[in-house]
């Protein structure tokens, strides 16, 4: 390939990434969070909104930045292929239409057991921060949220696309709805609202499919629910979280009315969220984070176990007693930063800012 024609193919190659990621995650984010947002409140998966212009500006830039790289791979593939090295094929009959079907199905179980394991791996402590941390920014996603990667995880999350088509015979065809199915699963994935009905996770056959709720727990409470397509790996693992059910369920059962807890304590608390400051009571004997997720503040967090660091925010007034900070270096504790769902207040006024 000439220096021109590779920039040509790379140009062609971003263009139709954008496009596909502009085709699905536009019209789910125009629709769910912003023309229908109050009429599809009753199904959104999280009560809380904490997503903001910060996450969609964050998620979006990343994003592309992912088709950046996937189209640097995509040239790659293209030069491989055009020098005989995989197996695509692209007449419909030439291993018949089992085949078809069955690579197909193939291919998503491969995708997702190489998914499951490799995000298990960036979860990993000393991985974490270099691949996954990027992703994890949201954690209340959005559509815009599907493709938001590090360049490093950005090359992982291809890497099963990049490399099933040298090891098995798979139709160009299979490839194309492989990918198209990819993307609208990943999309839905980061939805937000629950579209899978209620009856979804307790049928037998249908809830070895993930739902919205499945990935979104993920990006909430970050310790499970690490599958793409289908459920078995966490399940065979002990990774899915015990109440996904329930709370799938819930969402269809919630009521009208948020439920509202009594607070004993008088702790104010001001709390600087993205330059928004909200006000609120915190209890003596509950966590910041609890006093301000039962009150409706969109303070950011992800495991609530004192363990992502997702929650941290500098205490500019005030006094805590931390039950655990080992997710904050000496230089943040120095600094006065905190972590809120390991935060008992200790004193009537206390001042936050992220
Ligand atoms: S939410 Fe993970 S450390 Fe607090
Ligand atoms: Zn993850
Ligand atoms: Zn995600």
């Amino acid at each position: 390939m000439r220096f021109q024609e590779i920039i040509h193919s790379f140009i062609g190659a971003f263009g139709e990434n954008l496009f596909w990621y502009a085709a699905f995650a536009f019209p789910f984010f125009i629709v769910f969070w912003w023309l229908g947002k109050q009429y599809f409140k009753k199904i959104r998966i999280q009560t809380v909104e904490r997503a903001n212009n910060h996450h969609f500006k964050h998620d979006f830039a990343f994003s592309v930045s992912s088709m950046l790289i996937f189209s640097v791979m995509d040239i790659c593939f293209l030069f491989l292929e055009s020098k005989g090295y995989t197996k695509i094929y692209f007449g419909l009959a030439d291993y018949g239409w089992g085949w078809i079907i069955a690579s197909f199905f193939i291919a998503l179980v491969v995708d997702d057991t190489f998914f499951y394991w490799s995000h298990r791996l960036m979860h990993h402590p000393r991985f974490y921060r270099f691949f996954h941390k990027v992703h994890h920014e949201s954690t209340d996603p959005s559509p815009l949220t599907a493709y938001a990667f590090h360049p490093s995880e950005a090359v992982v999350e291809a890497m099963a696309n990049f490399i099933l088509p040298f090891l098995l015979p798979i139709n160009f065809w299979v490839i194309i709805a492989w990918q198209i199915y990819s993307m609208f699963n990943n999309v839905i994935g980061h939805l937000g609202y629950e579209i899978y009905p209620k009856y979804w996770v307790t049928t037998p056959i249908l809830q070895f499919k993930t739902t919205s709720t499945h990935h979104n727990m993920h990006h909430q409470l970050f310790n499970g629910n690490y599958a793409l397509y289908f459920t078995w790996w966490d399940k065979w693992m002990g990774t899915e979280f015990k109440d996904y059910k329930t709370r799938h369920q819930q969402i269809f059962e919630r009521e009208e009315n948020p439920t509202t807890t009594t607070n004993t304590g008088a702790v104010n608390v001001k709390a600087t969220v993205f330059g928004t400051t909200h006000s609120f009571t915190a209890n003596a004997d509950q966590t910041l984070l609890e006093s301000a997720l039962a009150q409706g503040v969109p303070l950011p967090y992800s495991c609530q176990k004192g363990r992502c660091g997702m929650c941290k925010m500098k205490c500019t007034e005030g006094k805590v007693h931390l039950k655990s900070h080992r997710a904050l270096t000496d230089a943040e504790l120095d600094e006065g930063y905190i972590l809120t769902c390991q935060s008992l207040p200790q004193t009537p006024e206390i001042a936050l800012q992220n």
